[in-house]
């Protein structure tokens, strides 16, 4: 890929920001910077650009999704936390820009409580990743860019 359209947006969603620490036995000990310099470097392989961007705030998620569209950005990476169980205005926003989009979780939400079953996120994205930790990343970004170079 080259010219417009050749960035891989990648959101994390509410409390990710807290990886390393947050309850370990299910998320693991790296932290959100630890996952960003992995994807980097696959990124790099890849020869593909990224830009990573974390918020607590439903909104600034949806503003970052909104900007992509007019920041030549060809794909979104999606891990949205909580908000995959709850929230239809991410659902919509990804919707409403039109940029394939893979949902990805580090633990496997379906082996988990039932209210993590259901995704908002999953019927408007090119597929979920989930269970294989901070690998979940490296497979979403693999998964995205077989979808965008096929
Ligand atoms: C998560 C799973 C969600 O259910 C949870 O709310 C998170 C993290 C994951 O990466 O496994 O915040 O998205």
């Amino acid at each position: 890929m080259s010219g417009v359209g050749s960035k891989i947006l990648v959101l994390h969603g509410p409390n990710l920001n807290l990886l390393g620490t947050r309850e370990p036995e299910i998320y693991g000990s790296d932290t959100l910077q630890d996952v960003d310099k992995g994807l980097n470097l696959l990124a790099q392989e890849l020869g593909v650009e990224l830009d990573t961007f974390q918020s607590n705030h439903e909104g600034e998620l949806i503003d970052r999704i909104h900007a992509a569209r007019g920041q030549g950005v060809c794909g979104i990476l999606i891990n949205p936390g909580g908000l995959t169980h709850t929230s239809v205005a991410l659902r919509d926003a990804l919707a409403a820009v039109v940029i394939p989009a893979v949902e990805v979780h580090l633990s496997n939400v379906h082996a988990r409580e039932s209210f993590r079953h259901h995704s908002y996120i999953s019927p408007v994205a090119v597929g979920q990743i989930c269970g294989f930790g901070v690998a979940s990343y490296h497979l979403a970004l693999r998964g995205l860019m077989m979808h965008l170079t096929k």
